[in-house]
């Protein structure tokens, strides 16, 4: 196998398997994969544990932007925050539900894309988020971006969080991402959006075998990678 050290970024709206494929990729490829939501989800969790967020008076920006220097937040490749794995706390819906006003901070912004070039900048990485491809990585030489329908976003969401021992009712967990898709969508730093350059790969009815098969195909064909089995 012949397999270059690229960049693949991979953006996309809420729940439409970013993390999961990504991670499947770098799997296959031997690459590194940063997940750059659950940075944000980290930074999230510091604050709402520190005071600096909480449900009656919202999100104390100044008090949060004040800690960044001294987080310390690791992708090893789990997410940790000092020594703690806070891969299943990042998931919360109280996380959830307050890690989009926290994304559309521009100094939380610069934290997290600090921490992605620290470890994507040599290469041979697959990073997933929302502005990867358009923002972080703008010369990333292969850029994905992932959509699906909706209600079938919400459905594995829900039944990931089911997995995950974390409750919630379906209703929440779609009204959450549809909310989550238009504040990233429409905040005024770094939006969501799909980079010119980044190729459509919509999963709607697709398994992730149906996923890798594509993805090999177009490794193979566009960027000269050699599998033994596509
Ligand atoms: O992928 P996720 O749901 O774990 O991401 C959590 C939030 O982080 C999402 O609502 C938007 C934000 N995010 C972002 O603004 N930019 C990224 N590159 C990745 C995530």
């Amino acid at each position: 196998m012949d397999i270059p050290k690229i960049i693949i970024a991979i953006d996309g709206y809420s729940s439409t398997g970013k993390s999961t494929f990504a991670q499947r990729v770098a799997e296959e490829l031997g690459y590194i994969h940063l997940d750059s939501g659950a940075l944000y989800r980290a930074v999230s969790l510091y604050g709402l544990r520190n005071g600096m967020i909480s449900a009656e008076k919202g999100i104390d920006a100044p008090a949060l932007v004040a800690a960044l220097p001294t987080l310390d937040i690791t992708l090893r490749p789990k997410v940790f925050i000092g020594e703690e794995d806070v891969s299943s706390a990042i998931r919360s819906m109280e996380v959830s539900s307050v890690v989009s006003p926290v994304s559309a901070i521009a100094e939380v912004r610069e934290y997290v894309d600090s921490l992605l070039h620290r470890y994507g900048d040599r290469g041979g990485v697959v990073m997933d988020g929302r502005d990867i491809g358009s923002q972080v990585f703008p010369n990333a030489q292969l850029k994905i971006f992932m959509e699906a329908d909706a209600e079938v976003r919400a459905m594995r969401r829900y039944r990931e969080n089911i997995a995950n021992g974390i409750t919630s009712s379906f209703e929440d967990v779609l009204a959450n991402l549809l909310a989550r898709d238009a504040a990233d969508s429409s905040r005024k730093v770094s939006p969501l959006r799909r980079a010119e350059d980044a190729i459509l790969l919509d999963n709607t009815d697709m398994t992730m075998d149906d996923q890798m098969v594509w993805l090999k195909k177009l490794l193979s064909e566009k960027y000269g990678f050699e599998f033994e089995t596509v």
